[in-house]
């Protein structure tokens, strides 16, 4: 099926590859060769094609940037030690960008062409992907509506690009984060489960406020009451108390990860017990004091696994215990790393070889 698929590919004369510096790399600001693009017309997806990362023109009333239809999603390929690329459940983030297509009245786009792309454009620009512990290539598949039009309503038109970027970690020590009990991420019915642009936005100020205090992120809580915990914008949160992975369940406030829901399946095989439910911040706090709560931390596509060393509440700093080599968050991020780099067998099937 895929190879049926027609790609106009255009590679690019002046490779940029002999800049690349992994040393000195920062996170989302080095853009690789080439980026795939297509279109729909209002009746179906054309003019596939590959061409040099570069601008594009756009006009003043090009409806998302006055209404908000734009949706994107996160993966990463990683290089084996004999050098093939392995791309961690894109599948997974196809079905997740066609999730929030759909509740941003979008275009869906047939994953047989967002696989294609992403094959093509890979194998392009393989060399971009890092072979290092620790790096890889962050894939940022996204669409949003062409329409030029200023009356509400969804476009007719869409474009959907996936450019790459290589990468190390998007934190690089353990994070102190602040619970919110102001600003609200998601609401009941809203589009917090959705990957959509204007989630991020929303989140900008309050994140602004929280770091200009001392901490790295939010812990996101409901829009309802703000008593229990929901995400943190850039990645999930999870927890081990009394021995048991804890996390809140996903709903439509919360988005549905795939490190997060890799990380349940992996403890479920280690046969711990998984909890995905309701977690009140009172249960954290509490945890904290009484020494129930064992480890806290995040779990996203670009974060990884990132531990937590402190949760602020209400103008107090609770500190978790230790960050030990053999926790829980670390062992998994091990063993994440070693499917995700080919280093072990795959029984679920995540990992795509380009
Ligand atoms: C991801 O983890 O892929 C995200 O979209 C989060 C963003 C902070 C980079």
């Amino acid at each position: 099926m895929i190879d049926a698929i027609s790609i106009g590919i255009h590679p690019t004369t002046q490779s940029r590859i002999n800049e690349l510096d992994l040393d000195n790399l920062v996170f989302g600001h080095t853009f690789a060769d080439h980026m795939f693009v297509a279109d729909f017309d209002g009746k179906e997806w054309t003019d596939l094609r590959i061409v040099p990362y570069g601008d594009m023109p756009f006009k003043p009333a090009l409806m998302p940037l006055h209404y908000g239809q734009a949706i994107f999603e996160g993966m990463k390929a990683y290089k084996s030690e004999d050098g093939e690329v392995l791309v961690f459940r894109p599948y997974d983030n196809a079905r997740r960008l066609n999730r929030s297509a759909h509740r941003l009245c979008m275009a869906e786009i047939p994953e047989d062409i967002f696989m294609c792309g992403l094959t093509e454009l890979l194998r392009l620009d393989a060399q971009w992907v890092p072979q290092r512990d620790n790096y890889s290539l962050y894939i940022r598949p996204f669409m949003f509506a062409t329409d030029e039009y200023i009356g509400v309503s969804p476009s007719k038109t869409y474009r959907f690009i996936i450019f790459n970027c290589p990468v190390g970690a998007y934190y690089s020590k353990p994070v102190k984060v602040k619970v919110e009990t102001e600003y609200v991420r998601a609401a009941p019915g809203g589009t917090g489960a959705a990957k959509c642009a204007g989630n991020y936005a929303a989140s900008l100020y309050p994140a602004k406020l929280a770091q200009e205090a001392g901490y790295d992120q939010l812990i996101w809580t409901d829009g309802k009451e703000h008593k229990y915990v929901e995400e943190a914008g850039t990645m999930n949160f999870m927890f081990i108390i009394d021995g048991k992975l804890v996390t809140p369940a996903v709903s439509d406030s919360i988005l549905d990860g795939i490190t997060r829901k890799s990380i349940v399946q992996i403890a479920k095989d280690w046969g711990m017990t998984v909890e995905e439910r309701k977690v009140s911040v009172e249960e954290l706090i509490e945890g904290i004091k009484n020494g129930r709560l064992q480890e806290a931390f995040g779990a996203g596509t670009a974060a990884v696994v990132s531990p937590i060393y402190a949760i602020g509440h209400e103008g107090v700093d609770y500190n978790l215990p230790e960050i030990k080599p053999d926790n829980f968050a670390n062992r998994v991020k091990r063993y994440l790393d070693d499917v995700k780099y080919g280093r072990v067998a795959d029984p679920h099937e995540w990992v795509y070889q380009i």
